[in-house]
């Protein structure tokens, strides 16, 4: 089975079971972890922002206008930021790796 890693804010990190065609932010806030995701996955709060390892980031699709424009309010930005709402898992993301920024705690 896929996997996907999530980085909290106290740099440990916490492996779940990647469930195909379920959104980061969904495995995210059904294991309990500490991100907000007001809107349910709209894409319209920004408070699933995650930083996406780099080692990985060249693998997601690119974000789409929505979507980058919510990243352009998100606090803690980084250059791998994206809406973790918008990350939809397949096979070929098995291991990657978010880091929840600062601001989920
Ligand atoms: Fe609101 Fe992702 S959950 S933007």
């Amino acid at each position: 089975m896929s996997k996907l890693v999530f980085i909290l804010p106290d740099g440990t990190a916490q492996t779940v079971a990647a469930i195909p065609d379920t959104s980061a932010m969904r495995h995210a806030v059904d294991n309990g972890l500490p991100l907000d995701a007001d809107c349910g996955g709209e894409c319209m709060c920004a408070t699933c922002h995650v930083h996406v390892d780099p080692g990985w980031f060249n693998k997601l699709e690119p974000a789409e206008e929505q979507e980058a424009d919510m990243l352009g309010v998100v606090d803690d930005p980084s250059p791998t930021s994206r809406l973790s709402c918008r990350i939809l898992m397949t096979e070929k993301l098995d291991g990657l790796v978010l880091r929840l920024p600062p601001t989920h705690r």
